[in-house]
């Protein structure tokens, strides 16, 4: 059974690997993450949250955004990003913390499919937020790395005391 890594496992900070099977193994993956992150009420989830360092995602922003659903996204690319915008983020894997963070208000993103295919798409609004945060993952990037290094500091003092 696959578990959350939390903050301070190693895994979280490594680069994930390219994936270039696209076999039934990889979909199911794929769809226990999507049943982990809807069981953790989180909007998107990261292969290497749940120490596996490869790079694939899922995302459900229906909670806040009710045009998509659940949605799986393999070796993601960002090709093109504009604007800017300020959201309040948390994650999965930093329990309890949620700051704001500014990040591209819009992206043009190239990825596979969970079978494979390729392909590019425009994303806005909280489909942008959430693949930036998580492509970050995959970089082995966390969203507080964005904050100031007092925030940082007080933030981990207070996660190594819980
Ligand atoms: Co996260």
């Amino acid at each position: 059974m696959l578990k959350i890594r939390i903050i301070g496992d190693e895994i979280l900070r490594e680069v994930a690997e390219e994936i270039s099977d696209f076999d039934e193994k990889l979909n199911n993956l794929a769809n226990d993450m999507i049943q982990i992150m809807h069981d953790s009420d989180g909007i998107g989830l990261a292969a290497p949250q749940v120490g596996i360092s490869k790079r694939l995602l899922v995302i459900d922003v229906a909670p806040v955004d009710k045009e998509y659903g659940p949605m799986i996204f393999v070796n993601p690319v960002i090709l093109e990003s504009s604007g800017e915008a300020i959201l309040e983020e948390g994650c999965l894997s930093i329990p309890g913390i949620r700051e704001e963070v500014t990040r591209a208000e819009e992206i043009l993103l190239k990825y596979q499919t969970v079978t494979g295919e390729e392909k590019v798409e425009k994303y806005t609004g909280w489909m942008a937020r959430v693949l930036q945060h998580e492509i970050d993952h995959l970089e082995g990037v966390l969203f507080i790395d964005y904050l100031s290094p007092i925030k940082q500091k007080i933030i981990l003092n207070n996660l190594a005391v819980s």
